[in-house]
């Protein structure tokens, strides 16, 4: 089975990026072809400091490398180094309709938090829809948000395959249950634009203090509180077994716990979880070239089959003669 998935390189990658994608991801390439990509073109869209997307795509490469992916084992690539994507997304264009795009709930998002509204905005959906049907990924690991944007790959691709006959696998979203949502800092969604982020490789000091600074309620130490409806059980359970988890929960349910005590609890397993990869993610960042050739290798064994998929589609739409 072919599992694939892109990651904006639009800042720093953080514990909702981690559980919603990146350690899933990590987990299929054990028994199946990975397909993982850095989606710069995408980035496009809302970064438009050329330094800081060069910087966090490097950065990017070097979380993915150091919390276990394998380049050689799977496809790791920069999303512009195939750029296949961008000739298959205007064939795409041409058969998607204008009112699919319109009903697209994270364009409105993104536009209300202040992303120009860009014609690159509003097709965003269509070039993921290329990155999917590209490579005939068969499975896609993604949190909640992206569901809708799953749901238009199918669609176009879905279209596309009545219009000039079968082409494409049509991709399943794989969403968890568990890491669907991870909630941030101030109990949104854990995101990069809302500034609510714990990002993976924080150092100690930093980390702590993000931490400590979770936005609880006021109920005071002794009182009893509902593990369900506070942040740092929700991302504490993310990191420990069920029986671990059961123990906070118990603890917040009998009273006497402070959130404090928690937020303690909470710093421990998050440090021992990334503190043992720091060091390795320092060096691979700070070694660029290393990582450029990483990134070559990868492409090179892309393109070769978005080469493939996109030579069909030419003669299937007519742009050969
Ligand atoms: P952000 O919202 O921080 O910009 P991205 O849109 O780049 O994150 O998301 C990259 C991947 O991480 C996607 O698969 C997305 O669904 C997942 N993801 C991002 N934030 C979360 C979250 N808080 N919970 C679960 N998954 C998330
Ligand atoms: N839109 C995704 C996000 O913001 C990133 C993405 C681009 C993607 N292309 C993809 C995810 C293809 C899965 C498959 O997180």
């Amino acid at each position: 089975m072919r599992i694939l998935s892109g990651i904006q390189p639009s800042g720093k990658l953080h514990l909702g990026n981690y559980f919603g994608m990146m350690s899933r991801m990590i987990e299929y390439q054990k028994n199946h072809e990975l397909f993982c990509f850095i989606v710069n073109l995408h980035a496009l869209t809302s970064v438009f400091d050329p330094e800081t997307l060069k910087q966090n795509t490097l950065a990017a490469t070097a979380d993915f490398l150091s919390l276990g992916l394998d380049p050689e084992k799977s496809y790791f690539w920069v999303q512009s180094d195939v750029t296949e994507v961008t000739e298959l997304t205007w064939y795409l264009s041409n058969i998607t309709p204008f009112g699919l795009l319109e009903r697209c709930t994270s364009y409105k998002d993104k536009v209300d938090k202040g992303i120009p509204a860009s014609h690159g905005l509003f097709s965003y959906p269509v070039l993921m829809a290329a990155d999917i049907l590209l490579f005939q990924a068969d499975k896609v690991p993604v949190g909640k948000d992206q569901k809708q944007h799953l749901e238009m790959a199918r669609d176009i691709a879905e279209k596309f395959n009545r219009v000039y006959g079968e082409t494409f696998k049509i991709p399943e979203p794989d969403i968890t249950r568990d890491s669907a949502v991870v909630p941030g800092l101030d109990g949104q969604k854990m995101s990069k634009s809302y500034d609510n982020t714990i990002e993976i490789f924080l150092p100690e000091k930093e980390l702590k203090k993000k931490i400590m600074s979770i936005k609880t309620d006021s109920k005071t130490v002794e009182e009893p509180k509902n593990p369900d409806e506070n942040v740092i059980h929700q991302i504490y359970k993310l990191f420990v077994d069920p029986d671990q988890a059961g123990i906070m929960a118990e603890q917040f349910r009998k009273g006497n716990y402070g959130y404090g005590q928690a937020k303690q609890e909470l710093y421990k397993v998050v440090s021992e979880r990334f503190a043992p990869l720091r060091e390795k993610r320092e060096k691979l960042f700070s070694n660029p070239s290393y990582l450029k050739d990483i990134l070559q290798m990868g492409a090179k064994k892309a393109r070769a089959i978005a080469a493939d998929t996109l030579e069909k589609v030419r003669e299937k739409v007519g742009v050969v003669y």
